[in-house]
């Protein structure tokens, strides 16, 4: 385990589609449980069940660089609104957290921390004033409504992905209240929050942190910490060698 592990979160990336060797594809499903080989085997799109397995065994073999624990051997369980989480004993306090969508993958790691993620490929098709409305505060609304073409999209993937983030850290589902959060980004994309006094959450409680790994998406980070200070948050891409366990790199 290594030691910096406990004052940073690291997030690993992969472009699922650019992984497409046959004998890689193969390794990636010998390290599915039963499971997840028969929620892959599900999907009608070839889209989907590709993203599925290259995320699945990012993850399985990414927690492996942290503990003494081969890929395949990692247990899961789901809280009662879905989010997965680890199972095996020994882990030393591994949390986690997977988000998968077309042209990218991420998983964020940390110790002990509640940890959610959300990527978002940058899209004009949905109707996203009418979206913020119903999801977002009246002021990051009115705020919105101001924008057009590329400033509108950022903003609002920006703001969608944060409360995504958040409301996967909680492990909570849809029915959430995201309205009642306020998320203010400064011009140096540092983001503090607010929530109405009813969500009964502390601001200082919670970190938050865009990535933009590519120009064509987006993903925020929520970490709920319980430190006077912040997580340092370190992006990493997953490599695809399957002859040895993707490692952290020493100190990092
Ligand atoms: C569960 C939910 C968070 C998943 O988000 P998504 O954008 O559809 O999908 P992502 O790729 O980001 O995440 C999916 C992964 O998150 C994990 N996950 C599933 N349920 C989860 C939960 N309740 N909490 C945290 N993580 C969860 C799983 O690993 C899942 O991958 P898998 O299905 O391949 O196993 C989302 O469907 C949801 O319930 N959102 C409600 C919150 C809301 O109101 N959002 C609006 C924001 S403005």
């Amino acid at each position: 385990m290594p030691e910096t592990l406990q004052q940073e979160a690291h997030v690993w990336l992969v472009v699922p589609e650019s992984v497409q060797d046959p004998d890689e594809l193969e390794h990636f499903r010998s390290l599915l449980s039963d499971d997840e080989l028969s929620r892959y085997r599900r999907f009608h799109f070839q889209d989907d069940r590709h993203r599925y397995l290259v995320s699945h065994a990012m993850v399985r073999k990414v927690l492996s660089g942290y503990a003494d624990l081969p890929p395949a051997e990692w247990c899961f369980t789901r809280s009662q609104h879905g989010r997965p989480e680890i199972a095996n004993r020994g882990t030393a306090d591994i949390r986690f957290n997977l988000s998968h969508t077309r042209g990218l993958a991420a998983c964020i790691v940390t110790r002990g921390c509640a940890c959610g993620i959300d990527t978002e490929q940058l899209d004009t098709h949905h109707h996203l004033t009418g979206i913020a409305r119903r999801m977002f505060s009246a002021e990051e609304h009115r705020q919105l409504e101001t924008l057009t073409g590329a400033a509108l999209t950022e903003s609002f993937f920006t703001r969608w992905t944060l409360r995504e983030a958040f409301v996967k850290a909680k492990g909570i589902g849809i029915s959430y209240p995201v309205r009642k959060l306020h998320f203010d980004i400064g011009d140096d994309r540092t983001i503090r929050v607010r929530f109405t006094p009813e969500l009964d959450e502390d601001p200082a409680r919670w970190q938050f942190r865009l990535l933009r790994p590519a120009a064509t998406h987006i993903a925020a980070v929520a970490l709920h910490t319980d430190q006077a200070h912040e997580l340092r948050i370190v992006q990493r891409w997953f490599g695809t060698d399957h002859a040895g366990v993707t490692r952290p790199p020493a100190g990092g």
